[in-house]
């Protein structure tokens, strides 16, 4: 299903695949925002730079998000600020705020139809509340010392009862999608190629080759912007993978309110408005839970309509998404060269704030490759090693893999491929193997490995989206076997049909 950032004016066009081999100096895997600000800053600093995409410019996390842009860290600036320091608090708002007016500028610069706009961000404790509320007043002291335009008040102006709220002034909005179709045509125009519909399906670190599905490229470097590395990567075993939901709504009476709107409670959930040519939509984001451990797709986006409905007067439902996030272990996102791989570059573990991440990941990795002194002090190097303030999410998470691991080898297949009805897919024990049965409208079956192939856990069916998902780092595949999303760079294995 497409989100709502597909709404408003196109400036999308086509790129071709890479059809032939190339030479150039970077080649950068995946055209979300960060690998497309990566390229930017690197082609107008003179690099010959191609961009490989396995689906179409924007069509990953980033036209799936919610296009909010904010200085803090979300909610976790008291976190970083515990765990870490006052003075590395301050360096991420400062990385951040560099991120943003990098985005505020390119949209200018190159005209680009997003609607960016200035708007406040608000984080709003339930009223009577007092624990949401002590995480509110925490945040907000953390962002006060980390030199932010931080307001505490009571009430926002938005139509959901709210108690406790820290406002902070001067942050942003646009159309991910858009700005990024945007950034595309001026990397092109910059000397850097696009490639779109090109997937990369080996990587060799060494001679510096990326193989697509088609063609090759021969870099210096190489730029994973693929929202979580290819490979096997040390960085997976440190972040936990989740899925949240978007939907938008048109609303009866207007009502829409104006700022980024972070509601804390049981049930957490991201609303904000978008307006453009004349349509106004009602974004609501939210329903998050970990990779493959979510219900029903249809019941978590039935639950944001039903938030939607008690709070506004909703006039119809337009768009459903979905994406999934990387939540790094010591609460810092994974900037830099690749740890075990010279001339490697990654740009992960930006949880839900990764649309700043991503352009601040552009400043970044173009500065170590162009030999320009690292800004931020390496804070966001994937070679740190921080075990203290990793431990406990390190912990969960190697847990909730091996607990996978042990129990969907053990068990979970229930009945067989006969009861199988059309349109439906199951993992199943046939000799001693974890098959992925998928029966589809016409009644033919498709039979593959249920091994995933990054790191050998076994797939789930996600029965709403009709795709095969990995529990263990997020790498998600269609009925045929093809990667649609995550670390894996093989399909999975076909396996004989059985009719
Ligand atoms: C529901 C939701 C809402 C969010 N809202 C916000 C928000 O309001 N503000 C914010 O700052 N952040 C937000 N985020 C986070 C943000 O969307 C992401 O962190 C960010 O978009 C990541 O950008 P990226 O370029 O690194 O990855 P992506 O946009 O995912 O781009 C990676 C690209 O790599 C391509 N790719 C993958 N594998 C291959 C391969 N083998 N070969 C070639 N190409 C490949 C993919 O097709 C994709 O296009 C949200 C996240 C979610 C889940
Ligand atoms: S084992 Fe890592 S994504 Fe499947």
């Amino acid at each position: 299903m497409k989100s709502v950032w597909h709404v408003g004016r196109p400036q999308e066009r086509d790129f071709p695949p890479l059809y032939k081999d190339e030479q150039v100096d970077v080649a950068v895997i995946g055209a979300g925002i960060t690998g497309l600000s990566t390229a930017l800053l690197l082609a107008e600093g003179g690099k010959r730079v191609a961009v490989v995409e396995a689906g179409r410019v924007g069509g990953g996390a980033t036209g799936n998000s919610t296009g909010n842009l904010y200085a803090n860290p979300g909610s976790s600036l008291s976190t970083i600020r515990r765990k870490w320091s006052d003075e590395v608090a301050h360096t991420v708002v400062a990385a951040r705020r560099a991120g943003i007016d990098l985005i505020e500028e390119s949209a200018k610069r190159f005209n680009i139809d997003c609607q960016f706009t200035r708007r406040p961000w608000y984080l709003c404790a339930p009223p009577d509340e007092p624990e949401y509320a002590a995480q509110v007043e925490k945040e907000y002291e953390a962002c006060r010392i980390a030199g932010l335009p931080v307001h505490l008040e009571r009430g926002a102006p938005v139509s959901v009862a709210t108690g406790e709220v820290l406002r902070i002034d001067d942050q942003a909005q646009f159309n991910p999608l858009r700005y990024t179709q945007g950034l595309a045509v001026a990397v092109e125009a910059a000397g850097g190629k696009i490639y779109e519909e090109s997937r990369v399906i080996s990587i060799d670190t060494d001679q510096g080759v990326v193989e697509t599905n088609r063609a090759r490229l021969h870099a210096e470097h190489i730029v994973h912007a693929t929202h979580t590395p290819k490979g096997i990567s040390v960085l997976q075993a440190e972040m936990m993978v989740y899925r949240e939901y978007g939907i938008s709504a048109r609303l009866r009476e207007g009502g829409y309110p104006e700022g980024s709107f972070w509601l804390l409670g049981q049930a957490f959930h991201s609303v904000r408005s978008y307006h453009v040519d004349g349509q106004d939509y009602l974004v609501v984001v939210g329903e998050k839970h970990k990779t493959g451990q979510g219900t029903e797709v249809e019941v978590h986006y039935e639950n944001l309509r039903g938030f939607v409905r008690r709070h506004f007067a909703v006039d119809s439902f337009e768009h459903a998404w979905s994406a999934q996030q990387f939540q790094p272990a010591d609460q810092l996102p994974y900037i830099g060269r690749a740890p075990l791989a010279p001339r490697s570059y990654v740009a992960t573990g930006f949880k839900a704030d990764g649309l700043v991440w991503g352009a601040t990941a552009g400043i970044v990795i173009s500065d170590l490759i162009l030999g320009r002194d690292e800004r931020w002090g390496g804070l966001f190097s994937p070679q740190r090693f921080t075990p203290l303030k990793s431990a406990k999410q390190l912990l969960q998470e190697n847990l909730a893999v091996a607990e996978h691991f042990v129990k969907d080898y053990l068990g979970g297949a229930k009945g067989g491929i006969e009861e199988l009805r059309n349109g439906e897919g199951r993992v199943v024990s046939l000799e001693g193997e974890k098959l992925a049965v998928y029966r589809d409208e016409n009644g033919r079956l498709s039979v593959l490995s249920a091994v995933c192939p990054h790191m050998k856990c076994v797939v789930h069916w996600n029965a709403d989206d009709r795709q095969w998902e990995c529990p263990c780092h997020g790498s998600r595949f269609a009925t045929d076997g093809r990667i649609l999303d995550g670390p894996a760079l093989e399909p999975l294995e076909q396996r004989a049909p059985r009719q």
